[in-house]
């Protein structure tokens, strides 16, 4: 079946800096072949060859360009104009390309005049098979607009003909966590708040805003991470096993920890780093938060009390995202060895810049003494592969080109995600952070396991 893969928003950031890395690496390994092809659309009215040409400039990896430009076209669509798709379409139709994948790599606002233009000129028709849509994150800035959205696009296609996109599901260890956890028997049976302390949920990254202050700024740390990403790797670690690992018996558990998580709000804090509101496109006057730190709790039998710590921001010490599961305390240890100093379990999924797993444990220290001293076991993910790990978006573009929606969020989880940033939302201004330190002198009072953070 010839395949076509059509991506809206082919000029901007992404297609650059991910989607076109991510496609030329498929075709270099061979994952995808000769009967595949890139239609890259965009208002821009350039050649072929001027998008090659800035392509050149924009994209960081090396590639062959002579061979990608077989695999790759550029047209110019105007998003208002139904002849445009339709004159597109005809063309995709009549040289055959029967399985078709719709990529929206624009701004949200426009989804929904791109998913009409696309259903009206017969791209897609709804519950047509082989053929899908694809929406980049975020969907929506809130759960009005979410909802407002999705309602638009019901109109035209299926549930199951729309992908809506957070690339975090693509990286290797996000992918991990449900075989780390349902593969070894010694942490499914300790899954729980009998032997689970507390959770922390963090992604740190180092860089400020960059070039994306427009984006950023009307978004904030809260929605651009939290509501996607962060959820998202909470949910896996937390939901039960589903009864089969198929798309919506996963999803199904996924929703219902959205269902009964709350956040506790005296807890919550908001942080802008210094400089922030000199960033290009930024309001001068901003109060966007660049910084989160959130506490929930999920109120099942399974998690009851157990505090789920989330952190996120920019401008902080260091690129860093992961998940820690903190073991309680074993009572018996200072009865048994009294000389001992506690070690806690810890169980560490280090999700990037690192990929792997990390287990601390307690042995007895070498020599003439009954001392008992941390140890840990190391497992490097990405030191295993033979080649680099793929891409987030080299997995997401395999998964969605053979139809499988795994890795890829239903409606239900993106509403009950928005709802529950909704019922955090806070008046309280951000406070202006010069350093990371700043931040954690203010939650060492909150009485957050600081170690980790
Ligand atoms: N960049 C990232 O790292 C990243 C990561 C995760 C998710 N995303 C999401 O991916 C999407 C694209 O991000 P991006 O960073 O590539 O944005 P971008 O650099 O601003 O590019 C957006 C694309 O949409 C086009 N566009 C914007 N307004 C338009 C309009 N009114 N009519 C027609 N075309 C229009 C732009 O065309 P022009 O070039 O002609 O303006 C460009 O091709 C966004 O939803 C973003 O949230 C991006």
């Amino acid at each position: 079946m010839k395949k076509a893969l059509v991506i809206f928003g082919s000029t901007g950031n992404l297609m650059y800096k991910k989607l076109i890395p991510a496609i030329y690496h498929l075709i270099q390994q061979g994952h995808i072949g000769e009967d595949f092809m890139v239609y890259a659309v965009a208002r821009r009215n350039q050649s072929f060859d001027d998008y090659i040409e800035e392509a050149k400039n924009q994209v960081k990896i090396s590639i062959d360009w002579t061979h990608f430009k077989q695999y790759i076209n550029y047209r110019v669509l105007n998003v208002d104009n139904i002849d445009d798709y339709r004159r597109l379409n005809d063309e995709i139709v009549n040289k055959s390309y029967n399985d078709v994948s719709i990529y929206l790599a624009t701004p949200p606002t426009l989804f929904p005049l791109i998913s009409k233009g696309i259903s009206q000129s017969g791209f897609i028709n709804k519950g047509e098979k082989h053929k899908r849509i694809v929406f980049e994150k975020p969907f929506g800035e809130d759960l009005e607009s979410a909802q407002s959205i999705n309602k638009e696009l019901w109109k035209y296609f299926d549930e199951t003909q729309i992908y809506r996109i957070d690339h975090y599901l693509g990286k290797e260890m996000i992918q991990n966590i449900l075989v780390v956890r349902f593969a070894n028997i010694i942490f499914e049976q300790s899954w729980d708040y009998r032997s689970i302390q507390a959770i922390t949920i963090l992604a740190k990254e180092e860089e400020g805003v960059l070039s994306r202050g427009g984006y950023y700024d009307k978004i904030g740390a809260l929605k651009d991470m939290l509501q996607s990403h962060l959820l998202q790797m909470a949910a896996l670690i937390l939901m039960d096993k589903p009864k089969e690992m198929t798309s919506d018996l996963i999803k199904d558990e996924k929703v219902k920890i959205f269902q009964s998580m709350t956040f506790d709000q005296k807890d919550m804090l908001l942080g802008q780093y210094k400089g922030y509101t000199d960033s290009e496109k930024v309001d001068r006057n901003s109060s966007t938060e660049t910084f989160v730190y959130a506490k929930a709790y999920v109120q099942n039998q399974r998690w009851h009390n157990v505090p789920i710590h989330f952190l996120t921001g920019k401008k902080l010490n260091e690129k860093r995202s992961e998940i820690i599961i903190h073991f309680k305390d074993n009572h018996d240890l200072n009865l048994l060895f009294p000389q001992s100093s506690k070690v806690e379990n810890k169980l560490v999924i280090k999700v990037s810049p690192k990929e792997g797993v990390e287990f601390k444990f307690n042995v007895k220290e070498p020599g003439l003494t009954n001392n008992i001293h941390p140890a840990i076991l190391d497992y490097c993910h990405n030191c295993k592969a033979l080649e680099n790990t793929p891409e987030a978006y080299e997995r997401l573009f395999m998964e969605l080109l053979n139809d499988q929606p795994t890795l890829f969020t239903r409606w239900d989880e993106i509403e009950k995600t928005w709802e529950l940033v909704k019922s955090m939302k806070s008046n309280s201004q951000p406070i202006v952070y010069n350093s990371y330190e700043d931040l954690l002198n203010i939650l060492e009072k909150k009485e957050v396991l600081i170690d980790d953070l």
